[in-house]
């Protein structure tokens, strides 16, 4: 069967870093992948195109393609742009209408880069971690949500976290079904001593756990001394499972435990369609569109051709693909290639274009 991809590049870095995952699919396609690609505009390029930050016929695109790849949004040229159409627009639209509830974000720590995290060589070393956070409810999106002006030249703001069963239970479904293709390990965040959706929250969790995943090891453990024990020694994590904010949060942290923005993949998926079982999905790389180093051919592609990897793995069930393409992510930084954000003495320095080389030849 064909595999229909759709390529949203968007602004800056988006376009280099996707042309690495061109070459991917092009040679793949040699090898009979069956990849069917089109391509369309979002974010600020899209704006400039059509006065919208995503448009409709590109949106239908994005509806019936099997997976979504992204590139990324945004510069200074478009800050003046209205916020209904603002780049960023188009992303939370894409996440919107295609239900987009489960973030994936893997913390994977290369041997070749241990020793640039900011952490100790030995806590970060053969780190692989998958936090799973919730993408569509919660403080976010909570209904009242306002700023309330008491007129005692006092305002109040106001935000509400709120969470239902279904919420919790899908979001943690996708947590424990990730986990049987791992280390059987979920632990839940929340924090369930101040916060009621947090009672509810870590009920639910546990119910799932014994209805349908009882054969996977479950811990809970309070946000907070998540962030810390994420920090102190992360190794002793398999998948995280956890809420909008916290998940925001923590993502960000576990980012930072393996290095470089520009080497950080996601995955957003939807729910299982019923009728063919397969999930909406958008792939894109953590990293904006860092207008600093557009342009210049020097961006990493790794982040983005990352991303291809985790659709091959969760779109299409490609798995000896995607662990043969993170494989060659591994050897060819192993090798010394280097884009200048992850450069280090005796590297050797390569392009965007030489790194995506590099990973095809592999
Ligand atoms: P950014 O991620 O674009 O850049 C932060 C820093 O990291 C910059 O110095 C940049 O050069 C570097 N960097 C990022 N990705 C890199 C890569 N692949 N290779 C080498 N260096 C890399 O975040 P920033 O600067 O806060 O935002 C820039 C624009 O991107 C803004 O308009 C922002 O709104 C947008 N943005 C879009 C996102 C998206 O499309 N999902 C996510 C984050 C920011
Ligand atoms: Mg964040």
């Amino acid at each position: 069967a064909v595999k229909k991809l759709l390529l949203l590049p968007g602004d800056g870095i988006g376009p280099e870093a996707m042309a690495e995952v061109k070459k991917l699919i092009a040679v793949m396609n040699t090898q009979g992948a069956g990849f069917e690609t089109e391509e369309g505009l979002v974010g600020g390029c899209a704006y400039d195109a059509h006065g919208q930050a995503i448009s409709e016929a590109d949106m239908e695109k994005a509806l019936a393609a099997d997976a979504v790849l992204f590139g990324a949004v945004g510069g200074p040229k478009w800050d003046p742009v209205p916020y209904e159409v603002r780049p960023e627009a188009g992303l939370l639209r894409l996440r919107k209408d295609l239900e987009l509830f489960a973030n994936l974000r893997p913390a994977i720590c290369y041997p070749a880069l241990a020793s640039s995290s900011s952490l100790r060589q030995e806590v970060v070393e053969g780190l692989d971690i998958l936090i799973v956070r919730e993408l569509t409810g919660g403080v976010y999106f909570g209904e009242p949500k306002q700023i309330i002006d008491l007129g005692n030249g006092q305002k109040r703001g106001i935000d509400t976290q709120v969470y239902d069963t279904f919420e919790i239970e899908r979001i943690s479904g996708v947590a424990f079904e990730l986990a049987r293709t791992r280390n059987n390990h979920v632990t839940s965040m929340e924090k369930r001593n101040v916060m009621k959706s947090g009672v509810l929250w870590h009920e639910v969790v546990s119910a799932t756990h014994k209805a349908k995943y009882s054969d996977v090891k479950l811990d809970h453990m309070l946000a907070d001394a998540g962030g810390m024990q994420l920090v102190r020694w992360p190794k002793q994590f398999d998948v995280i499972v956890t809420d909008n904010l916290f998940g925001d949060m923590l993502s960000d942290v576990a980012a930072m435990l393996t290095g470089s923005l520009g080497m950080l993949p996601s995955a957003s998926l939807g729910a299982p369609d019923p009728k063919t079982g397969k999930r909406r999905a958008l792939y894109e790389p953590v990293h904006g569109s860092a207008p600093d180093i557009a342009g210049k051919g020097i961006a990493n592609p790794l982040a983005m051709i990352a991303s291809f990897a985790m659709c091959l793995r969760y779109s299409f069930n490609m798995i000896e693909e995607a662990d043969r393409l993170e494989k060659a992510i591994s050897a060819v930084l192993d090798e010394g290639y280097r884009t200048s954000d992850i450069m280090s003495e005796g590297m050797k320095q390569a392009s965007t274009s030489e790194m995506g080389d590099a990973i095809v030849a592999k």
